[in-house]
């Protein structure tokens, strides 16, 4: 039976995926790593401490009876410079690589899945064309006179490939769109801030619930991931015929947008659905909602779209710009959020950890841009691959884990 290796395994989607490999019986044995140790009890884990910014021949030290069929990394250290972002991540997987070379347990992989995301075609640069395909020709740092900052996903996927002729064994990159999970201790993911200016803006006189972004991105359509559905994503792709040496999108199946979303989570924390939502038009410049401040981020480089201007022939000659009717990092800085957010810590004894760290600058971007982010898994389907998970129900799901960690409070309280 094989074994598998998890990297990032405390993170959102390694946790996932060693859950999933727990689950599965074709598994005997799941090495899980990561520098905090998660501390989990399945008899079918063992866990090592590792850094993966260590020396090749460190961390081979530490991997010494370490062998599996199969490798899940899913490691990643967040930097703000995009070439650090590179050198980084880029350095982490090529030094995980060589150790393996040195233990000599490259000699029995047979596939290996490297969690990329849909950065990977420049979906946090701009407007990107849609929808987005594997085959999508990469978005190189010049096109003409335009530029872009670089991709760390591209240099992941270099070394990936070159290693995995070097050893004569199989690669796979997942290109997930944001994740819907949760990971203990760690608060930067999607679902926590929005569950928190939810929480925290029915707890506000009106309880009224804003949509902090732009209008057009209310219209707009948008796709997410499930950290679980990932997971059996990678556990699927490590093993399918002729899913060897592929990338693949993988999201959950359907098609989202704001308008659907917003007054479902409007219903569930007991929050108004103010109307109307835009009461200044909700386009860059504009005024804020009621006393909120607005932003507006005019971005430095242009649409990736214009890479594929000849191609589709149209013009792209305009940079990204991000609009926020209620700018959620200001927001979250306010003194009656905070006086809001105090209480509810306070009644329901909530982490305030996580409202420190909660990603209101991942909310900036995600509501405020003006243009859809859509993919399709026609590539993966074609191969077999058949499963699907409801945003919504996926959404929800994280919440009530969040209610049931302490991060945000219970729900019948507040309904
Ligand atoms: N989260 C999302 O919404 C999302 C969306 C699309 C794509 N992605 C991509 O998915 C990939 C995985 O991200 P994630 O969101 O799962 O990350 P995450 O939740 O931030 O977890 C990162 C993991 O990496 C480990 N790690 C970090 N530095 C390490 C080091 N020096 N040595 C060993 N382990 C280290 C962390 O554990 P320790 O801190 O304990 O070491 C943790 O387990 C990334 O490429 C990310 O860009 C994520």
């Amino acid at each position: 039976m094989p074994s598998a290796i998890v990297t990032g395994a405390t993170g959102i989607t390694g946790s996932a995926i060693v859950h999933h490999l727990c689950k599965d019986s074709q598994y005997e044995k799941v090495y899980s790593l990561s520098r905090s140790n998660p501390g989990n009890e399945n008899p079918k884990v063992q866990h090592a401490t590792l850094d993966l910014q260590g020396s090749a021949e460190e961390m081979a030290k530490s991997l010494k009876d370490v062998t599996a069929e199969y490798v899940y990394f899913c490691a990643y250290l967040a930097r703000d410079d995009p070439a650090d972002l590179s050198r980084v991540n880029g350095m982490m997987l090529s030094n995980f690589l060589q150790a393996l070379e040195i233990t000599g347990a490259i000699k029995t992989l047979k596939r290996f899945v490297l969690t990329c995301g849909f950065k990977h075609y420049g979906v946090h640069l701009g407007h990107c064309k849609q929808p987005l395909q594997e085959d999508d020709h990469l978005l190189e740092k010049n096109y003409g006179d335009v530029s872009w900052p670089p991709i760390f996903y591209y240099e992941q996927e270099r070394i990936l490939k070159d290693a995995a002729t070097r050893g004569g064994w199989e690669w796979i990159v997942t290109l997930p769109e944001d994740v819907l999970g949760y990971a203990r201790g760690n608060f930067m993911n999607e679902a926590t801030a929005l569950g928190l200016y939810c929480a925290v803006s029915k707890a506000l006189p009106g309880s009224k619930l804003p949509f902090p972004g732009c209008k057009a991105n209310y219209f707009a359509f948008n796709c997410w991931t499930s950290a679980n559905l990932h997971a059996k994503f990678c556990l699927w792709a490590a093993i399918a015929p002729n899913a060897g040496n592929n990338i693949f999108n993988v999201m959950n199946g359907d098609t989202e947008s704001f308008q659907n979303l917003w007054p479902r989570l409007a219903a569930r924390f007991g929050c108004k659905i103010p109307n109307p939502m835009f009461p200044y038009g909700g386009t860059p410049d504009s005024q804020g909602f009621g006393n909120y401040e607005a932003t507006t981020v005019r971005m430095q480089s242009r649409h990736p779209l214009a890479a594929h201007a000849d191609k589709i022939g149209v013009l792209v000659d305009s940079n990204p710009t991000l609009f926020l009717q209620v700018d959620p990092e200001k927001w979250a800085k306010r003194k009656d959020v905070n006086e809001a957010w105090a209480k509810l810590r306070d009644t329901y004894n909530l982490d305030q950890k996580a409202w420190e760290n909660a990603t209101w600058d991942f909310l900036t971007f995600v509501m405020g841009r003006d243009w859809s982010c859509i993919g399709t898994m026609s590539k993966a389907r074609r191969l077999g691959w058949t499963g699907y998970a409801d945003t919504w129900e996926e959404l929800e799901e994280t919440f009530s884990i969040l209610e049931r960690e302490g991060i945000l409070p219970p729900r019948e309280k507040h309904s």
